[in-house]
């Protein structure tokens, strides 16, 4: 049975995914890369040198690692700029009840993120002291799709990973709970979320008893 839910933070509780998309977008149209919607959907979930990497590599460069840093430093200042005006009116519509219907029934929170902004951002959402356990980038060596960031949070739970479902909204992380030995619940297209046992197109679409029937 089910005895945590860890949430992935960008694109699950919050539309942070546009803004690392203007921002990267910002950073290719510099770089003379063309980078569209369609390629963002590559890089939902993949942390900040992943997909840095990616789109160099689209438009066929190579760089030292230190114009990398450069880049990185030049999108994440950017990034912070776009979500700085975040509330908790941007927290996404049925959060706020899921949570404390979990809470009501003793199942944990937890967070796995790949972004080293989600202190900040779940700061912003008013959301940081109802998780149990926040595990992000900064805590992590290896990025979605490796299991390691859902597998710090159900350690840091102390619930074991067979009884947590996880919650994503990007290929990469759907891969990295399954692997994680977690049951996948998909927020998105089901025909892009390959691996998810079950598919919602919101997180207010999904409901306390998807999670006790999975
Ligand atoms: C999340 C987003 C990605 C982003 C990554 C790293 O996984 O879905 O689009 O690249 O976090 O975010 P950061 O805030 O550390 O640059
Ligand atoms: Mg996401």
């Amino acid at each position: 049975s089910c005895r945590a839910v860890i949430f992935d933070l960008d694109g699950v509780l919050t539309d942070t995914a546009i803004y690392h998309f203007h921002a990267w977008k910002a950073l290719a149209d510099e770089l003379g890369i063309a980078f569209t919607e369609h390629d963002n959907e590559q890089l939902k979930g993949v942390d900040r040198l992943g997909s840095l990497r990616w789109i160099l590599q689209k438009g066929g460069l190579t760089l030292s690692e230190a114009e990398e840093a450069r880049l990185m430093q030049q999108k994440n200042a950017h990034y912070l700029e776009l979500i700085d005006h975040m509330t908790t009116a941007d927290l996404y519509p049925g959060v706020q009840q899921l949570f404390a219907e979990l809470r009501q029934s003793g199942i944990k929170i937890g967070l796995a993120s790949a972004s080293k902004n989600a202190a900040f951002v779940v700061e912003r959402l008013g959301i940081a002291a109802q998780f149990d356990y926040i595990a992000d980038a900064n805590q992590v060596i290896n990025s979605k799709p490796d299991p390691e960031v859902f597998l710090l949070a159900a350690n840091g739970l102390g619930v074991a990973p067979e009884h947590c479902i996880g919650v994503e909204d990007a290929l990469a992380g759907i891969e990295a709970i399954n692997r994680a030995g977690m049951k996948a619940i998909g927020i998105g297209d089901a025909r892009v979320l390959n691996g998810a046992l079950k598919v919602y197109p919101t997180v207010q679409a999904l409901k306390l008893n998807d999670i006790t029937e999975l």
